[in-house]
């Protein structure tokens, strides 16, 4: 392996700035290839030492203190730096940059996309834009002007509250931006071009009046409705649930198609990937309503949890983002429906974050160093991060921790904070000491609970004994056992649901109840009340009883899930040849009784476990042996009568009509979807010409894709259904992702994909069309990605090499589908390492290299 790995930064590390800014102007002279950037800092000095500033890829123009250019000597400029010797106790610093945003393809700093100019500033972008301390501990005022060609740029949008705007000469205007909200400069943005506006307003609770205006693509302003309508949802719940109010007269969204993440909650000025923002019937599943629904609160609630509040440094990255992201799914489960969020939420931790927490890049909620920091924003600091803030609230009770976060919003308001800051809220308010609980940060690693139920029919006592343990991790060679809060009742004995913190290694309950035989129904982890493994010694009576009488709905569709697992195990690696006809008619019962008041959660029983989630069942893993099974149980479940019953019985009757995204139509159309999926598995002449005529007919993109789904698991994308999808939406990009994606997961290996990557649609520059193709082929087609003949890593490889010349924070991510490799068969095993050796011996950016080299660590080694 090449050694120039580079120097990891420490927490330990941490030591304040020693200069403050308490403001800055900054004129930015715009232009596609190159943008000059004039930034003034009124700064004082706070303690001794140079005064470093970050930059990347800069020109520097000129550099003047009060005034006066400084000579030669009286600062150095590095790859990466811009230091100032000796400067005096208060001063006013000029800096005149010049940066290429037309040659920027890494997306972070200013760019074009669209023909626009956008920025992307968290975590370190901001130093590409011009010379700051560029961290999030350095709060300033900033007040911005932003000048450019009338034509090119006819909005010009930044940070803040508009003031003055007008014309510079007959081609060239100005507009001036004010944020009285000290930031940091991650939450710098600017845009300018021409949108389409999707104009509404918003009363605060106080009385302040809010213009609301999503920008977006000329033409596509009638599709922002719901992103705008889910804003101000967002808006009314942070003040009815939060107390938070917001605290400008505008708020701005623009949405860009090219663009690394969902979307970035800079003040005042939210950016978006266009594919959070824009939907309509004709062109977005519900999923997309539902995603976009939370990703505008996600944004929208980091004004507090983030903006006002912010974080002393990286490391503190899930002191937003966990506690944001809980917010975001307490909205979520309001404006729909609690189970079935929280079940949806637990399906994706599973798959993303359980699968991190097992593998060679499990790292702490809260690392204690890193390479890279764009690698930083992972499925831990912020799912399972959110785990945290909702088992704390467990922990404490309603009522506490909203006195918790009251007291938080008031004392470190303003300030960057830490998670020690946040926890002394709880502490103050609970009297509790909760330096044990906060262990869940530093150890990474999901522990396993054992729970052993014994019970005495004579006397009707029982006693639930449970044992805890931590995985060791190249992190943490020694972990210690973790407060695990625990509910638990016995539902069928009326045994009211309570809460067991399991805190050291091992513990146990005892129970009374009256006795009448057998043992009682034991529901523990009800709603997934802690992040863990959980195996209990319920007998598969037991689980369908579970399955049919649990008062939890998530531990119904839990004990669903394991027995299907188990089937799964069985099928793939134990020789069974078809799924247990009990099994499928729990299933089918349950889903059915469930149909009609519920479509949404019935929905949810006939999924089956995903690829990605039965790899960390049995290892080593078998791809294609797992890829098979889920097939043959699949199949089995609409061999059954009376699940083919059940399934055709739904799509008898037309989809609901008027359209309208609302949780209770999606409900039916997720149920609906889930039956067409059925057929998808279904190897009859029936069942084709039903998916036809489902497709042809389909009014709404829910049902049209899960029709173009079925019918390429059948057929793979070669179909003739690809390129009648593809002819009646090629103008629509988020359209032509989807395609890409149901191309992707249907390909029976990487040759049939061929036609698609060499489609005049893909480009390696849009990351939405990287990740629909590639990254969904390498996440969710495991069987063709894992091929024996390796052509499906050749292909990941290719694009992984090619890619992170322009964009490595995408390529690195992209490698993150290597993460299992220790855990595959032999085969699989030698070839992925194979190839995570040859990508560390090429030339790798710091992102990929730090994935790369995370990834092929031994366990015992202390990196
Ligand atoms: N803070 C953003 C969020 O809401 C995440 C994000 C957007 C981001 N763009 C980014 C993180 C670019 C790193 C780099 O979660
Ligand atoms: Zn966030």
């Amino acid at each position: 392996m090449r050694t120039d790995t580079p120097v990891p930064v420490k927490l330990s590390a941490y030591a304040p700035y020693p200069f403050e800014i308490e403001s800055v102007t900054m004129r930015f002279d715009l232009d596609f290839d190159t943008t000059c950037v004039e930034s003034t800092l009124k700064v004082k000095r706070l303690d001794i030492g140079d005064m470093v500033l970050d930059g990347v890829g800069l020109v520097l123009r000129s550099i003047a203190i009060d005034g006066h250019a400084l000579s030669e000597g009286a600062y150095t400029v590095s790859e990466e730096t811009l230091t100032i010797h000796d400067t005096p106790e208060q001063f006013e610093l000029t800096i005149v940059v010049e940066n290429q945003p037309r040659k920027n393809s890494a997306l972070s700093g200013l760019y074009v996309s669209g023909g626009r100019l956008c920025t992307q500033c968290e975590a370190d972008g901001f130093r590409r834009i011009t010379y700051w301390p560029d961290r999030p501990d350095v709060m300033s005022r900033f007040e911005v002007r932003l000048e450019g060609d009338k034509s090119a740029f006819p909005f010009l949008l930044a940070n803040g509250t508009p003031g003055n705007f007008g014309d510079i000469d007959a081609g060239r205007h100005f507009a001036e931006w004010d944020d009285p909200h000290p930031k940091p400069s991650y939450l710098f943005a600017l845009c300018a071009g021409n949108y389409d506006v999707y104009r509404d307003q918003f009363t605060t609770m106080g009385g302040r009046h809010v213009d609301l205006a999503i920008h977006v693509d000329k033409g596509d302003a009638d599709r922002a409705a719901y992103a705008m309508d889910s804003l101000k949802r967002s808006m009314k719940w942070d003040e009815d649930c939060f107390g938070r109010e917001y605290d400008l007269g505008v708020f701005n969204i623009v949405a860009v198609r090219d663009f690394n993440f969902g979307a970035m909650e800079n003040k005042g000025l939210n950016v978006f990937n266009s594919a959070y923002v824009l939907a309509d019937e004709a062109s977005a599943t519900d999923m997309d309503f539902e995603a976009i629904e939370s990703i505008v609160a996600h944004e929208y609630f980091h004004n507090w949890t983030g903006n006002r509040i912010t974080c002393r440094d990286w490391f503190q990255l899930c002191l937003k983002e966990g506690l944001t992201v809980f917010r975001d799914q307490e909205f979520s489960a309001d404006m729909r429906a609690r189970a079935v969020q929280r079940i949806k939420d637990v399906i994706r931790l599973r798959a993303r974050q359980f699968a991190e927490d097992g593998g060679p890049l499990a790292h702490a909620v809260r690392p204690d160093q890193y390479a890279s920091v764009d690698n930083l924003y992972t499925a831990t600091v912020y799912e399972k991060g959110a785990e945290l803030i909702r088992m704390l609230k467990t922990l404490l009770g309603e009522d506490v921790f909203a006195a918790g976060m009251d007291l938080y919003f008031e004392r470190f308001d303003g300030h960057a904070a830490t998670i020690e800051d946040f926890y002394s809220c709880f502490s103050e308010v609970s009297g509790r000491d909760l330096t044990h609980f906060m262990a869940w940060y530093g150890q990474p690693g999901t522990p396993t609970v054992k729970v052993t139920h014994s019970f005495d029919p004579a006397t009707g006592k029982g006693k639930v004994d449970f044992t805890q343990s931590n995985p060791t991790t190249r992190v943490q060679p020694a972990p210690k056992p973790l407060p695990i809060p625990l509910k638990w009742s016995l539902p069928e004995a009326g045994k009211a649901e309570e809460v067991f913190l399991l805190e050291g290694e091992a513990d146990s309950i005892s129970y009374t109840v009256n006795p009448n035989g057998t043992r009682p129904l034991l529901s523990v982890n009800r709603g997934f009340s802690a992040p863990i493994h959980l195996e209990t010694d319920h007998s598969d009576e037991e689980r369908l009883n579970l399955v049919r009488k649990d008062t939890d709905p998530f531990n119904r569709w839990d004990a669903l899930q394991t027995l299907l697992q188990r089937e799964l195990m069985a099928l793939a690696y134990d020789g069974a040849a078809a799924p247990k006809a009990s099994i499928i008619s729990a299933m089918c019962a349950a889903a059915r009784s469930t149909a009609q008041d519920d479509p949404a959660f019935a929905a949810l029983l006939l999924g089956v476990p995903s690829p990605i989630e039965l790899f960390q069942v049995r290892t080593p893993a078998d791809p294609a042996a797992l890829a098979k099974a889920r097939k043959a149980l699949r199949s089995g479940l609409i061999a059954r009568p009376e699940m083919a019953d059940f399934a055709y019985g739904l799509l008898e009757a037309p989809a609901p009509t008027p359209f309208t995204p609302s949780a209770d139509q999606a409900g039916i159309r997720a149920l609906r979807s889930a039956a067409i999926s059925l057929l998808g598995a279904a190897n009859t002449n029936v069942s084709e010409k039903k998916l036809e005529d489902l497709f042809r007919g389909a009014t709404n993109m829910t049902e049209k894709l899960a029709c173009l789904r079925a019918i390429g698991e059948r057929h793979g994308p070669d179909a003739a259904a690809f390129s009648t999808f593809h002819t009646a939406y090629q103008d629509q990009p988020l359209v032509i992702d989807k395609w890409f994606q149901v191309a992707a997961i249907s390909a029976a290996s990487a040759s049939h994909l061929k036609s698609y990557l060499a489609h005049p649609d893909f480009n390696l520059t849009n990351p939405n069309r990287v990740r629909s193709l590639a990254g969904v082929f390498a996440m969710q087609n495991l069987a063709a990605f894992h091929a024996d003949d390796g052509s499906g890593y050749a292909l990941i490889e290719d694009i992984v090499s090619r890619l992170d010349r322009s964009n490595p924070a995408v390529a690195a991510r992209l490698i993150t589908a290597f993460e299992q490799w220790r855990s595959l068969e032999p085969l699989a095993r030698s070839q992925a390492e194979a190839l995570l050796q040859r990508l560390s011996e090429s030339d790798l950016s710091k992102n990929a290299r730090d994935i790369v080299s995370r990834a092929l660590a031994n366990n015992d080694e202390n990196a």
